[in-house]
C-alpha cells in the first residue's frame, strides 16, 4: 500500500462526515462517455446546440433522439466497482452524501440509498414536462418514448427493425444515433410524433435532466444545504471523475473546505480539480473504478465482483 493510500485510510477512520463529488469519470469504467475529456460528448457535440432549453424549442427531434441515444448506452451499461463501494459507504454508519452530477442511472443501479445520493442536475430515466407551470414528471421512464417512433419503418427501413429499451443496436435507426459520429444523419421525427405530455396534452414531454442555463432542482439543493449547514464538521470530500467545471456543482469542493474537509481527488488527469491546486489533500491518478475500492476498502471491505 502506498505511503498516500496509508495516510488517506488512517483519515478515513477516523472521518465522521464524508461528502463526495461524483462526475462523468465514475461512469468512465462502464463504457460511458465523459463530456470533456478525449471521446467526449462535448468533443464531438456542442453542448450548447443540444443540452439547452433554445435548442430543445429549436429541435426537439434531434435533442430527443441526442437523450435517447444515451438512455439506451446508460441502460446497457452496468454500475462498476466505485458506483458499488460509495454505495455500500452510503449503508455503513458513516455520515454519507454523495452528490452527483451524473445522470446516467448507475449509482441507482448499484443500490446506493436514494437519501445518500443527491443528483444536481438530474436523471436521464426521469421525463418532465416541457412546460414548467405543467409539472408533471415521470419518474424512472426507461420504455424509451422516442425509439419506438424512431423504429416506424422510414421508406426502405426494415419494418421489422423494433427498437427496445435494452438492445439499442438491433435497429438500423439507432445505429443511426451514433452521436460519436458528428456526421451522423438523423432520422427526421415530426414534432407532432414526439411524446407529449398526458397532463396539459398540450407541451411536449422532455428528458428530466438539468440543461445548461437552468437552475438545478430546488428540493435537491435544499437537502444539499442542509447537510452542509449542520452544525458538525465536514472531515473528507471525496472528489471523484469530475473536471469540475461546471458550477454550482463544482463549487461545492470548497464549501466542504470550508467545513473543515480533506479533500482527495481521484482521476487520470493530473491537471484535473485545476481550481483545487495545492488544496488536494490527496490525489489518486488513475481509474475510480480501480481506485475507489481500495480508498474505500476499510468501511467497505471488498466490493470487487458485486
Ligand atoms: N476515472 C476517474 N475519472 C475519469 C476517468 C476514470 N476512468 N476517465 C475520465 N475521468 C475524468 C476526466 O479526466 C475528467 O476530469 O473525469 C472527468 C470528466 O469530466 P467531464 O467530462 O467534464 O464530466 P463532468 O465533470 O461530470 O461534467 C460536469 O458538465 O456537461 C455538463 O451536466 C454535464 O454533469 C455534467 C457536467
Amino acid at each position: 500500500k502506498s505511503a498516500m493510500l496509508e495516510d488517506f485510510h488512517s483519515h478515513l477512520l477516523k472521518s465522521r462526515r464524508i461528502v463526495a463529488l461524483l462526475g462523468a469519470g465514475l461512469s468512465a469504467s462502464s463504457g460511458l462517455p465523459t463530456f470533456r475529456g478525449a471521446g467526449g460528448l462535448w468533443r464531438t457535440h456542442d453542448a450548447t446546440s443540444i443540452a439547452t432549453p433554445q435548442a430543445f424549442a429549436a429541435d426537439p427531434a434531434f435533442v430527443w433522439q441526442f437523450y435517447s441515444y444515451r438512455r439506451h448506452m446508460a441502460l446497457n451499461a452496468k454500475p462498476n466497482a466505485a458506483h458499488y463501494a460509495l454505495a455500500q459507504l452510503a449503508k455503513s454508519t458513516t455520515k454519507f452524501l454523495a452528490l452527483s452530477q451524473n445522470v446516467d442511472g448507475l449509482s441507482q443501479r448499484a443500490h446506493h440509498p436514494p437519501s445518500k445520493l443527491k443528483l444536481l442536475h438530474g436523471n436521464l430515466f426521469d421525463l418532465k414536462c416541457s412546460d414548467a407551470k405543467c409539472g408533471y414528471r415521470e419518474p424512472n421512464n426507461t420504455t424509451d418514448p422516442v425509439v419506438p417512433i424512431l423504429a416506424i419503418p422510414q421508406s426502405g427501413q426494415d419494418p421489422t427493425a423494433t427498437a427496445t429499451a435494452t438492445e439499442p443496436n438491433t435497429n438500423p435507426l439507432i445505429r443511426g444515433l451514433d452521436i460519436s459520429n458528428p456526421n451522423h444523419t438523423l432520422p427526421s421525427i415530426p414534432t407532432a410524433s414526439l411524446p407529449h405530455c398526458p397532463q396539459c396534452r398540450k407541451s411536449l414531454l422532455r428528458p428530466g435532466v438539468v440543461w445548461f442555463g437552468e437552475s438545478l432542482p430546488t428540493d435537491v439543493l435544499a437537502d444539499v444545504d442542509a447537510f452542509f449547514s449542520a452544525d458538525e464538521p465536514i472531515d473528507l470530500m471525496l472528489v471523484v471523475g469530475t473536471s469540475s467545471a461546471v458550477y454550482p456543482a463544482a463549487g461545492y469542493t470548497q464549501v466542504a473546505r470550508n467545513k473543515g474537509a480533506r479533500v482527495a481527488v481521484v482521476n487520470p488527469d493530473p491537471g484535473s480539480g485545476r481550481a483545487l491546486d495545492g488544496k488536494r489533500d490527496w490525489f489518486f491518478c488513475g481509474d475510480a473504478a480501480e481506485i475507489l475500492p481500495e480508498m474505500l476498502r476499510p468501511l467497505v471491505g471488498d466490493v470487487r465482483g458485486v
